[in-house]
């Protein structure tokens, strides 16, 4: 999506989760659809941080993505996802904040939904059950967020994401692993009996989602962005498998600790507020991926 905006993009490019070598090749990916000004910053470094800003005076509104991500390895790491994801989050608006930026667009995850038992998962539902440190630091931001909109003001909005998929997705997440494992002809690690569900979401879809938050600011909001519908696991596994054209040999697991049984969008408000309308369906997407997953790991395609 082109919305003709000037991007200054920052990413402390580090080594959690995946390695920076796949993320300079993302941005490099990136590059061939629009340039865009790239700085090597860590969010929590206030001085470099400011040297950004200070650098360019006229920025109108940012959107902030950079996290550890990830639910599992949040349990191992408790204290430097609360530091980047809370912390980070704090010091980046706080120095966006004194050279005059007053809109923001944050994102969160459904994973605050934590083990939630209402579905679909609706924004104004309590939201007091995170299962994981990666969903407590970002239910924290959130909070964060609304504190910091009620002493200053200004616009912010956070983005709640359901699971997102497509071209450059993490490689420890379920569709990425599971494209490499199957084509490597390995056996699938299912983590549970296949029916536990998820909203995937393509990242088209997200990238809608947020030109149309950035668009439309307005004081402060929450909004759910997801696919609108639920796929179990096994299901998600029988439609890569197909898509590949191969058979999935699969183990079955015990479920992780951490994880949670369901995510479910309720779309209500993001389509009436945001406009926001999720267009590809679970089979579009994962043919999408697969194809981008050829070209960026065998040459083909
Ligand atoms: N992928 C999903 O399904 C999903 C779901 C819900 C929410 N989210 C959120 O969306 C955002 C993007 O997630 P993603 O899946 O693309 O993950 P990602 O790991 O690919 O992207 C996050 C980026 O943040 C950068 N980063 C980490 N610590 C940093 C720091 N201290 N300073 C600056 N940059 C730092 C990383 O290098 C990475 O490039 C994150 O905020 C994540 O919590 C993602």
């Amino acid at each position: 999506m082109r919305t003709g905006a000037q991007v200054v993009v920052l990413d402390a490019l580090s080594e959690m989760l995946y390695g920076a070598e796949m993320k300079r090749d993302n941005l490099k990916e990136v590059r061939q659809h629009g340039e865009f000004e790239f700085h090597e910053v860590d969010i929590r470094q206030r001085a470099a941080l400011e040297a950004v800003f200070a650098k360019h005076d006229d920025i109108d509104v940012v959107v902030h993505l950079a996290a550890l991500a990830g639910v599992r390895p949040s349990i191992a790491n408790a204290p430097k996802y609360y530091d980047v994801n809370v912390r980070g989050s704090a010091t980046l608006m706080e120095v966006a904040r004194a050279h005059g930026v007053k809109r923001f667009v944050l994102a969160s995850s459904s994973s605050v939904y934590g083990t939630n038992t209402k579905t679909p998962f609706a924004e104004d539902d309590p939201v007091i059950n995170p299962a994981s440190p990666y969903a407590a630091s970002k239910r924290a931001m959130e909070l964060m967020a609304q504190t910091d909109f009620r002493l200053h003001g200004g616009d912010i909005t956070c983005l709640r994401f359901f699971t997102v998929y497509g071209p450059r997705q993490r490689p420890d997440m379920a569709i990425n692993k599971f494209m490499r494992i199957i084509a490597a002809k390995e056996r699938l690690p299912m983590f549970g009996d296949g029916t536990s569900g998820r909203d995937y979401t393509y990242i088209d879809d997200i990238v809608q989602g947020v030109c149309r938050a950035v668009e439309q600011l307005d004081g402060y909001n929450v909004y759910n962005l997801g696919g609108d519908k639920v796929v179990l696991l096994k299901e998600l596994i029988a439609t890569i498998a197909d898509v590949m054209g191969v058979e999935a040999l699969v183990d079955q697991l015990p479920m992780q600790p951490g994880d949670v049984p369901l995510t479910m969008a309720d779309l209500t408000r993001s389509r009436a507020e945001l406009g926001y309308s999720p267009t590809t369906a679970l089979r579009q997407g994962v043919e999408k991926m697969w194809a981008w997953h050829q070209r960026r790991y065998h040459g083909t395609a």
